[in-house]
């Protein structure tokens, strides 16, 4: 391996998420979803708008793996809309909503890409939301059937499954501060949507480990970041302790421990309902998994603060930092500080980088060239930090670029951008910018270009 180099297999890929891309909200029987509801209430969303159409990936599926193909992409991680399979959460399968992944499969087989199929990012069946959604226990029920029923009807072979994307953001952002679907604002309910969500985790493990899927392997995507204090002094240091307790343990802990951590437990449970984990809970959240996906694009940086029942410091962003449009601080060698840490403190087990990247104002030049220089040196230098991370010995299996493409990013609606590939909403075209290019030399290398 030369200096420069990435492990032999080291898996390239790029990410994206059925509602962000698809479009074709009712085609096929999909029956609607929280976020097919979200987006169409007033004041949800940024200029109104909506994943009605995205990139219409839906219909554009196979230029979009050709593009990929072109890039020379190893492998891709999508997520199935759970509505176009059971358009009312549960019951009968959907054959045509099915079909649309295994022609996508099949596609990416037929490129020699690899599908990582993410089961659940965010797009619930509004069907079930109708019924309290991830506040009731049922619906993790629902999930375990979805799960299974993937597991037994997509009869071809997927490299790796994620359960669940980001669990911490569906359960606080979702529920406690109402900035996604289904847009609650309740605190006592998301740490019940979060227990929910792990019992839904755990249930899906059980259903792979009991289906028929051999050689193909199971995780998780969790949204980690490290936390790190202003100063050194004790009130920063102990915020840093809460702030990573509620931003990170509360999901490591249950999946690696089978135990929230005691101190975030303290802390709540003086102002709110924190769900116990009963030994039959701790068993199914702990299941040993496959590998686990990192979603990291940025530090936490915090100060102590003087309210004694915070749960988390204050965060503070660093005068002399430089930011991405989504007002996230650029901190490489936070990804190199988290992987040693989660490697230690919760492996060994296999990592990859699920999601990674930036958003940035991208301009489309007329002769269909974007520069975006910005974006080349933020994956370049996150990428450095992986590396040596990787040379110390932490198992990173692969690296997923968050984003494919542009897309619709949730409440900011259009108004960033993240993607390798540049879209043009109006006219669905799409234009590959000099990060793609930069890409794809990478992956040939299989190193950074210095
Ligand atoms: C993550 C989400 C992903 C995307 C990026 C920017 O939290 O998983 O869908 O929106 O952030």
């Amino acid at each position: 391996m030369g200096e420069n180099l990435f492990p032999e297999k080291f898996i390239w890929g790029a990410a994206t998420s059925s509602y962000q891309i698809e479009g074709a909200p009712d085609v096929d029987g999909k029956g609607e979803s929280i976020w097919d509801r979200f987006t169409h209430t007033p004041g949800a969303i940024w200029n109104q708008e909506t994943g009605d159409r995205a990139c219409n990936h839906y219909h554009l599926y196979k230029e979009d793996v050709d593009l990929m193909s072109s890039l020379g992409l190893k492998a891709y991680r999508f997520s199935i809309s759970w509505p176009r399979i059971f358009p009312q959460g549960g019951g009968r399968v959907n054959r045509e909503g099915l079909d649309f992944y295994r022609r996508l499969v099949e596609r990416l087989h037929s490129h020699g890409i690899k599908p990582v199929i993410t089961l659940y990012h965010w797009d619930l069946p509004q069907a079930l939301q109708e019924r309290e959604g991830w506040l009731n226990l049922d619906t993790a029920r629902y999930f375990e059937e979805y799960a299974a029923s993937v597991f037994e009807n997509l009869d071809q072979s997927v490299d790796m499954w994620i359960t669940i994307n980001e669990p911490w953001v569906i359960a606080f952002l979702g529920h406690a501060f109402g900035i996604h679907a289904p847009g609650i604002n309740d605190f006592n309910s998301a740490l019940l949507v979060a227990h929910h969500l792990l019992l839904a985790h755990g249930l899906a493990v059980k259903a792979f480990r009991e289906s028929e899927r051999e050689d193909e392997s199971i995780g998780i995507a969790l949204n980690l970041a490290p936390v790190q204090p202003m100063t050194n002094n004790s009130s920063d240091l102990e915020a840093a302790e809460r702030s990573d307790s509620f931003m990170n343990r509360w999901f490591l802990d249950p999946i690696f421990k089978g135990s929230y951590p005691a101190d975030m437990i303290d802390i709540l449970s003086r102002s709110f309902n924190v769900p116990e984990i009963s030994e039959e809970d701790a068993a199914l959240f702990s299941q040993p998994l496959d590998f686990l996906g990192i979603n990291n694009y940025t530090r936490i940086l915090v100060e102590g603060s003087n309210d004694e029942d915070a749960f988390t410091g204050n965060p503070v962003n660093p005068p002399d930092a430089v930011y991405t449009e989504m007002g996230w601080e650029i901190y490489p060698r936070g990804l190199y500080e988290l992987l040693i840490r989660i490697h230690r403190e919760y492996g060994p087990l296999p990592l990859y980088i699920t999601e990674n990247g930036a958003a940035f104002a991208d301009q489309l030049n007329e002769d269909g060239s974007v520069d975006d220089e910005g974006r080349i040196s933020y994956l370049h230098h996150y990428l450095l930090e992986a590396q040596q991370a990787i040379a110390e010995g932490v198992p990173l299996k692969g690296y997923f670029v968050w984003s494919l493409m542009d897309n619709f990013e949730w409440a900011f609606g259009y108004s960033k951008r993240f993607g390798l590939i540049y879209v043009d909403f109006q006219s669905q075209k799409r234009y590959l910018k000099n990060s793609a290019c930069w890409y794809r030399e990478v992956i040939a290398r299989n190193g950074l270009i210095e």
